[in-house]
């Protein structure tokens, strides 16, 4: 992560957003969507209170190198690869699932830069992912009706009525989590486990044996040459920082406002407001509501933005987004993922896509290939194909290539663990596997050998630009 702050570069000069006035708090005169009922508001306002008073976990002057990096995505210069948990866990906060999970983004954007020629804007899912948008708010089993699980910033997925009472606790129990992961992530960023003379050691404990894994390999030897090379010509990791160190930014669904309006802060080199709970935050499509709390909160922080858009986006509504969310049209400020699913994708997107980029907004266009694919399997449990996964990202791909625009990047639920949620991929999981590790606490991932399988999909459509 990133603190290279030069106090000198990119700071914009304070100024109003929109002409209507902003305050982390003006989003409470608006319809606000899929919120918990908190049963005790005074201990919400405490915890508000305490969130408010605790350090940020990011600084501003991250989340603008960050906008200068999807800046160049927005002009094809460059691809997001963002990803990470569906819903991140309580009680799953240890060094090797993180390390583990920023070790398959570190291997899948190698594979993306080395083939694709491309650099990668790296955006986790992480350190912040535990609240969830939900279909119906409650939830029936056995004649049994009570709330639904919200993520662990809010309830429990047990289904007890105490489980699922919503306990504001959590959202400073979330604040810790994503502190601690955080530290860990700059840890492993900085301090050498990214370094690029370690590709091949990401591989070992990982599949080097399988042909995927060999495949990963020739990428590594790939490297292992070019670094040996720069090293002749006096290039190393002691001269040149960015081989043993990458970027990786955070990002989640802004979705409890609460939490975001407790976090966010002036800026005091730019003067300007940031949510300091993320690099970057997104809102989902429950929730892209132009005259709604999410939209505007959101408008009036400058961190990098973006909103998810599915199939019943209009080009009205796309365009409404960019208007309400950047309507200076600043570079990098507004990512919009598509989330269409593969049958519907190349119906849908064209007519949105022409209008954004008629509307003249500098957005940058990514492709959520999860959320419109899911089903439930043969054995009752919520499931996508791998080949739907790679089939929306084709298509994706073929609008924006009619389009001559840029296909900039991709979204992504995974895990670095070996689980068996998605069916498909090089393991051929059938519907009978799930049921091996099926570990989720909302939607099912891709794992490692699926995400790098993904990985070098992407990099040869990217290769064939
Ligand atoms: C998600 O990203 O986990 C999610 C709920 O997505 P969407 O808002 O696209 O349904
Ligand atoms: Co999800």
């Amino acid at each position: 992560m990133m603190p290279k702050a030069s106090p000198s570069r990119h700071i914009p000069k304070p100024k109003l957003l929109s002409p209507q006035s902003w305050h982390p708090d003006s989003w409470r005169d608006k319809p606000v969507a899929q919120q918990p009922d908190w049963p005790d508001e005074d201990a919400l306002r405490q915890t508000c209170k305490s969130l408010s008073e605790l350090p940020p976990l990011v600084f501003a002057g991250e989340s603008r190198n960050l906008l200068d990096q999807l800046a160049s995505v927005s002009r094809g210069e460059a691809f997001l690869l963002q990803a990470g948990d569906c819903a991140e866990s309580f009680d799953a906060l240890t060094a090797d699932q993180i390390r583990d999970k920023l070790r398959v983004i570190l291997q899948m954007s190698v594979v993306l830069t080395y083939s694709a020629g491309m650099p990668v804007v790296k955006v986790g899912r992480i350190a912040g992912q535990f609240a969830k948008p939900r279909s119906s708010p409650t939830e029936t089993v056995d004649e049994v009706e009570l709330p639904s699980f919200r993520g662990h910033m809010v309830n429990d997925p047990d289904f007890t009525s105490s489980s699922r009472v919503a306990r504001a606790e959590r959202l400073l129990t979330a604040y810790h989590q994503s502190s601690s992961t955080l530290n860990l992530l700059r840890a492993f960023t900085k301090g050498g486990f990214a370094d690029l003379h370690r590709v091949h050691a990401w591989n070992q404990e990982f599949v080097a044996s399988s042909p995927l894994g060999q495949r990963y390999e020739q990428v590594a030897n790939g490297i292992d040459a070019a670094l040996a090379f720069m090293q002749a010509c006096g290039v190393s990791s002691a001269s040149e920082p960015k081989l043993h160190m990458v970027d990786l930014y955070t990002s989640h669904e802004a979705l409890i406002l609460e939490y975001e309006e407790a976090l966010t802060r002036v800026d005091s080199l730019s003067g300007n407001w940031y949510d300091c709970s993320a690099h970057m935050l997104w809102v989902g499509e429950r929730t892209r509501q132009t005259d709604g709390a999410h939209l505007e909160f959101l408008r009036g922080v400058h961190n990098p933005l973006a909103c998810k858009l599915g199939p019943s986006a209009t080009p009205a509504d796309a365009l409404g987004i960019c208007e309400v969310l950047n309507p200076d049209r600043i570079p990098g400020r507004l990512t919009l993922i598509s989330r269409m699913g593969a049958a519907k994708v190349e119906d849908v997107l064209p007519p949105l896509v022409e209008a954004v980029r008629d509307g003249g907004h500098p957005v940058v266009w990514a492709c959520d290939p999860m959320h419109g694919n899911t089903f439930t399997s043969d054995t009752g449990r919520k499931t996508r194909h791998f080949d739907d996964i790679c089939t929306e990202i084709n298509s994706f791909f073929k609008v924006h290539r009619a389009l001559g625009t840029h296909p900039g990047g991709i979204h992504l639920e995974l895990t670095g663990e070996n689980v068996t949620e998605c069916l498909g991929g090089s393991s051929n999981f059938a519907h009978s596997d799930l049921e091996n590790r099926y570990e989720t606490m909302c939607d099912p991932r891709l794992n490692a050998t699926q995400s790098l399988d993904l990985a070098f999909r992407v990099a040869e459509l990217l290769q064939a630009r």
